[in-house]
């Protein structure tokens, strides 16, 4: 039997160098295809940074309410008010309350739950959020979606800080830095153990970073450290205090401009004995929670001390919802399964026994399960 075999088909040498070249440019073409086309495809182009605000002030004031309507602004000096603040209120835009949120953590369904069971209303509320509002729960995008649509107020967060730290190295750009009266402190260096140092890296923070649009890192980015808020309310005592808003805490002992961004964004606990150095490590030798001896140094001041302030925070889940006359810790651990929570702020008109009027601050505490 004869088989037949197949002549092996020879190719010639100008064939094979076509052939090489044609494969060397589909490879070429492969590499350029999965390593630059298709990642910025899914890569969002980025923004610069802008130096972080330090401190800043709300561009609210609370319009008193009497009998449940509010007060028309022109009605104040005849109500008997010192111009200052008629003036004051009146160069801002007036709100019927100012509603602080501890952290949301991305967990968007619980956020709207809460806003529900406040009855938020974007026209005569002002809405404040308290840092973290990111990371940790699932829906990190739609709660920036909904904070830029609804032109939502916000502090900044160690997590949000992170994220832009993160965005920063992902996209070659310089560190953020800090800013206040127009002075720029560049970015501080050491303090927070997130800055990550390249770009391969599955940190949380990182890889939301790296998903985070224009419009997203200019908000972050427009968020302050520290906010004051103008006259908040002070339990046992009528006239109120000056408000504050922060992430994790302020040190008693410096001004508000003098602190450092990162205690703000971090700390939980002072350390002793002069509780002048923080840690953001509750279980450290000698420390002491900073808003108990923030509130022992506010009780040594006079009752008619102009400079009695009163600080709303969050970030300490541990220590939950944590409401002292000075001090009111906002974090009450939604991310872990407890609860999610609002401050809600308002004035109120009321008649003293002499007839003349007066403006008094009141708050209450709403929330709901996680
Ligand atoms: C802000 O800067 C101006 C001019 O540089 C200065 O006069 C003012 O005292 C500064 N204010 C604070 C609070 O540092
Ligand atoms: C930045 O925040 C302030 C309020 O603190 C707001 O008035 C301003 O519109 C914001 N700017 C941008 C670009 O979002
Ligand atoms: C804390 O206060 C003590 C005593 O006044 C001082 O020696 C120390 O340098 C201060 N530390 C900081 C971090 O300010």
């Amino acid at each position: 039997e004869e088989y037949e075999v197949e002549e092996e088909h020879s190719w010639t040498p100008v064939q094979k160098a076509s052939m090489y070249g044609g494969g060397f440019f589909v490879g070429l073409f492969a590499l350029y295809f999965f390593t630059l086309y298709l990642p910025s495809y899914f890569i969002p182009e980025a923004t610069d940074l802008v130096a972080i605000k330090k401190v800043s002030q709300l561009d609210v004031a609370l319009t008193p309410l009497a009998g449940g309507t509010s007060v028309a602004l022109g009605d104040y000096t005849t109500l008997g008010f010192d111009s200052e603040y008629s003036e004051q209120s009146s160069k801002k835009r007036n709100v019927n309350r100012i509603i602080m949120v501890g952290d949301v953590h991305a967990h968007y369904t619980q956020f709207r739950k809460l806003l529900n069971k406040v009855k938020y209303n974007k026209k005569n509320d002002h809405l404040l959020l308290l840092g973290d509002f990111i990371t940790k729960g699932p829906d990190s995008r739609k709660i920036l979606d909904y904070l830029i649509a609804n032109d939502v107020d916000c502090i900044l967060g160690n997590h949000e800080y992170y994220a832009l730290q993160n965005y920063a190295t992902f996209h070659g750009l310089d560190q953020p830095s800090f800013e206040f009266n127009g002075t720029i402190e560049k970015f501080l260096g050491d303090g927070s153990s997130f800055l990550v140092k390249d770009g391969f890296n599955d940190d949380p923070e990182f890889l939301i970073a790296k998903k985070l649009e224009p419009e997203h890192v200019q908000y972050i980015n427009n968020c302050s450290i520290i906010k004051k808020l103008g006259t908040m309310p002070l339990q046992k005592s009528k006239g109120g205090a000056n408000g504050v808003a922060v992430h994790a805490g302020i040190r008693w002992d410096l001004d508000l401009q003098d602190q450092d961004p990162i205690d703000n964004l971090e700390m939980r606990s002072l350390i002793g004995p002069y509780f002048n150095e923080t840690t953001s490590d509750p279980d450290v030798e000698d420390s002491v929670s900073w808003s108990k001896i923030f509130n022992m140094k506010q009780k040594e001041k006079s009752a008619h001390d102009k400079d009695l302030t009163v600080v709303y925070y969050g970030h300490d889940a541990r220590r939950g919802l944590n409401l002292k006359q000075y001090t009111k810790g906002l974090d009450s651990g939604c991310d872990r399964g407890d609860k999610l929570t609002a401050m809600v702020v308002w004035a109120e008109l009321s008649r003293s026994k002499k007839g003349s009027h007066q403006i008094v601050y009141k708050e209450e505490p709403v929330q709901i399960h996680c």
